[in-house]
């Protein structure tokens, strides 16, 4: 294809010297000064012109669509580079030693500081008071699971935990019995939170937790999707 159009160009390019035709019964077109008129001069002249028209016509059509696909390209760039620096995940659990431990009963409620940090992805869990602060806008998957042992067969269990947003209830768990030594309770939720909210487990009042390296006790939040 280049080398066609090389060779119509070079054959429509102004100040051309004559050349010859071996072929029976050609003559050599005369040198054309300009290829707009290449049609008036003869067939040949004027299929290369209609030829170098239709490249030119492509290459800006292509030049364009390049244009348009690098420019969609960086959009889509910049967004996948907002989602990288997005990443926000925690999980962590009330322990991290080997030795069977309760968190309270204290008298009031009290915000269960998480000692063991899994995955702590943007640092938004706090571990020295066991707050998470949303650093982005979006929606957030959270879950708590919380886990007591009253010790032995007749003593009052107590879990009793909520999943608080700026000192709301969003949602609790309870098992509060005499027929259970041991039991657990779970919350997960999906929730739209704002940047700066400040989510946190409290433990109610008289309940306590237990747990060691086993990990009973958890609580774990991820960004599902940023707010754009
Ligand atoms: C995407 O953007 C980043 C940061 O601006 C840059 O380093 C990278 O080269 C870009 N990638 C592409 C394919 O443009």
């Amino acid at each position: 294809m280049r080398a066609v159009v090389l060779l119509c160009l070079l054959h429509a390019a102004a100040g051309m010297s004559a050349f010859n035709w071996d072929g029976p019964g050609r003559v050599a077109p005369d040198p054309i000064t300009n290829p707009a008129s290449a049609c008036s001069v003869d067939q040949l002249s004027c299929d290369c012109c209609k030829m170098v028209r239709e490249t030119n016509r492509l290459q800006t059509y292509f030049d364009a669509t390049l244009t348009n696909l690098e420019g969609e390209l960086e959009k889509a760039n910049q967004s996948f580079v907002a989602l990288q620096t997005k990443r926000v995940a925690f999980s962590v659990s009330l322990y991290t030693g080997d030795n069977f431990k309760c968190y309270g009963p204290f008298a009031v409620s009290t915000a269960v500081a998480y000692q063991h940090v899994f995955l702590n992805l943007g640092t938004a869990y706090n571990m020295a008071n066991g707050v998470f602060t949303v650093p982005y806008p979006g929606v957030y998957s959270l879950a708590v699971t919380s886990f007591s042992d009253a010790g032995s067969p007749g003593n009052i269990l107590a879990v009793c935990t909520s999943l608080q947003v700026n000192g709301q209830v969003v949602a609790g768990s309870r098992e509060l019995n005499r027929n259970d030594q041991e039991d657990s309770a779970t919350i997960a939720v999906a929730l739209r939170l704002k940047a700066g909210d400040k989510v946190s487990v409290m433990l109610s009042g008289g309940c306590y937790l237990c747990d060691d390296s086993s990990h009973y006790n958890t609580f774990s939040a991820f960004l599902l999707y940023a707010d754009a």
